[in-house]
């Protein structure tokens, strides 16, 4: 088995990439509004091929390919089997033929060269070991001219419901936070960081804009169902359990649920959240 991504591969392709699938509906619910201000970026003609990176479920992949003109196609690529398992069962019940996926590290597997005419990512592109040689990847697979755009998060201490949740369990386990820029949600939080990775993979016309929204999180779940939903979906916040005790993590999940009270109307828990909104053509 390839070594490069190996932490990620094991995460998205094994319970991570399971947990995806099961609660695909309640991400959806929480990304869509910004991957829609993020697709809003591209040109309304996206051409013929789009390439959409980290694709996990497909749920973006599959609502493009619903609005392509008859001779344009969309290619969706993870590194995660079950994911894409979900994604493909999901086109056939909607007779979608113009959408296909490729099991595919971005990193390591695209070789292709002047392919596709735009680009696009919902939070798919923060999870590589090496973020240039994956980006360079990127840009030699687009044709001359061809948009890329994505979203991904800014800081944690942007996005309370991820660094309020990281206090609470930091009261129970004593483990480091990952190093800044390490693969997983956050590693694009620095602009400078983030503007220099889209530089020196070659990309031109690059802009980063900040992007504030409220999202929401868990409609339709107890708070305990959140809390229990909160501590399985996510990277970082996995690892960091590991290696407790359940009696650990039951003290989480109540510490959790006090605090989702004060985000929650009794129809989802609602969080303010701070993004980079990415676009550059090639
Ligand atoms: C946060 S999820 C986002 C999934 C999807 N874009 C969405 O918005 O629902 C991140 C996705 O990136 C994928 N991913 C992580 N590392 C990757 C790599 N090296 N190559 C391709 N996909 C990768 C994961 O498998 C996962 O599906």
């Amino acid at each position: 088995m390839e070594e490069t991504n190996k932490k990620q591969r094991e995460f998205w392709s094994g319970k991570g990439g399971d947990v995806w699938v099961e609660k695909q509906n309640a991400m959806d619910v929480m990304l869509e509004p910004l991957g829609v201000a993020a697709l809003s970026k591209l040109p309304e003609d996206l051409g013929e091929h789009i390439l959409d990176i980290g694709c996990g479920c497909g749920s973006t992949t599959l609502s493009i390919a619903g609005n392509l003109s008859k001779n344009s196609k969309i290619t969706g690529v993870d590194i995660s089997e079950p994911m894409l398992d979900q994604a493909r069962k999901l086109a056939a019940e909607k007779n979608l033929t113009n959408a296909d996926f490729q099991v595919m590290d971005i990193q390591t597997e695209l070789k292709k060269e002047n392919i596709y005419s735009a680009a696009y990512s919902r939070f798919g592109v923060m999870f590589f070991e090496a973020p240039v040689p994956a980006f360079k990847n990127i840009y030699r697979s687009l044709q001359q001219g061809a948009k890329f755009s994505f979203v991904c998060w800014q800081s944690p201490q942007l996005n309370p419901w991820q660094a309020l949740s990281i206090q609470v369990i930091k009261k129970f386990v004593d483990l480091p936070s990952p190093p800044p820029r390490s693969p997983g949600p956050f590693a694009f939080a620095e602009k400078d960081y983030l503007e220099s990775i889209m530089v020196d993979s070659g990309f031109k016309d690059i802009a980063i804009e900040s992007h504030e929204q409220q999202i929401t999180m868990f409609v339709g779940k107890s708070l305990q169902e959140a809390s229990n939903d909160y501590l399985s979906i996510n990277p970082v916040v996995t690892a960091m359990l590991e290696e407790s005790s359940p009696e650990v993590k039951d003290d989480i999940s109540s510490a959790l649920q006090e605090l989702f009270k004060e985000y929650s109307d009794g129809n989802g828990l609602h969080f303010p959240s701070a993004t980079w909104l990415v676009t550059a053509s090639k």
